[in-house]
């Protein structure tokens, strides 16, 4: 009864989303692999919050054969701001392995990745084109310690390149034992877990594309 009871509370933060603001961003068809450990996500995906601690790895199934900037936000940080998201990462300078798909850059990220905290909001991962001969503007106020009111919509105007490929989860129960979410397998006592394949995903934000890029 007492673990009933626990499942049944953590799982009421991810049932518990904030609505997430009306802003538009670029739509895309394309999906941006994004994993964690053996952990895939699915556009949409409720990840039990540990999974998504350390860095993704980015990925493509189709070729990318250019240079791109990959951004993680958080699209609903702070909704009483009027640029209500944070930026989580920021990285330049990604190329993806012919071979293996993997992405992978020469250069550290401008903005670190910041494990998300913030249970039951929607993360948004976005890939685009870097410009030839791109660097970071020397007005760009971000950094690890600068990460709020990130006006995505501004990313395509300011730096010139269209929005490629997107995938976004959301940020799911803070349990230390994670309830075991049926039909998806069992979850670990340390608070890994597979992601949920629907039953917390709020309807109407599922893409059946499989990429989202707006809200
Ligand atoms: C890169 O990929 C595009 C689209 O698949 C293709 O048209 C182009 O020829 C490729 N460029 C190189 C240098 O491989
Ligand atoms: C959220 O945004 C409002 C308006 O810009 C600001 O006053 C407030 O300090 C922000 N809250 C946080 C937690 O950053
Ligand atoms: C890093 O990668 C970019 C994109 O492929 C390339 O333009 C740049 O020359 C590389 N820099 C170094 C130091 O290898
Ligand atoms: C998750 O729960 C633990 C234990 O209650 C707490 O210490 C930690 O701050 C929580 N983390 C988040 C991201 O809410
Ligand atoms: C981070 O950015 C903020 C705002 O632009 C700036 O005030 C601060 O000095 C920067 N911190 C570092 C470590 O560069
Ligand atoms: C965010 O950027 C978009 C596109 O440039 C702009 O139209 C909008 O006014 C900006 N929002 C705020 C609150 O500055």
């Amino acid at each position: 009864m007492l673990s009933l009871l626990a499942a049944a509370v953590c799982l009421l933060a991810s049932v518990l989303a904030q609505t997430p603001p009306s802003y538009t961003l670029a739509e895309t068809d394309q999906t941006l692999g994004l994993s964690y450990g053996s952990v895939s996500v699915q556009a949409g995906d409720t990840l039990p919050y540990k999974v998504p601690s350390t860095t993704p790895t980015l990925s493509t199934s189709t070729p990318l054969n250019s240079t791109y900037i990959a951004i993680i936000v958080d699209t609903t940080a702070n909704l009483s701001s009027p640029i209500p998201a944070s930026l989580v990462y920021f990285q330049q300078s990604l190329t993806f392995s012919p071979t293996t798909g993997l992405a992978s850059a020469n250069t550290s990220a401008q903005v670190p990745y910041l494990p998300p905290t913030s249970v039951g909001h929607a993360y948004l991962a976005l890939l685009y084109t870097q410009p030839a001969g791109f660097a970071i503007p020397s007005n760009f106020p971000y950094n690890d310690t600068f990460r709020v009111a990130f006006n995505v919509s501004r990313v395509q105007a300011d730096f010139h390149t269209p929005l490629l490929a997107a995938n976004w989860f959301v940020l799911g129960s803070n349990c230390s034992t994670p309830p075991a979410y049926t039909g998806y397998g069992t979850a670990a006592s340390t608070g890994f877990a597979l992601p949920t394949h629907g039953p917390f995903v709020k309807a109407g934000v599922v893409y059946a594309n499989g990429a989202a890029g707006r809200f």
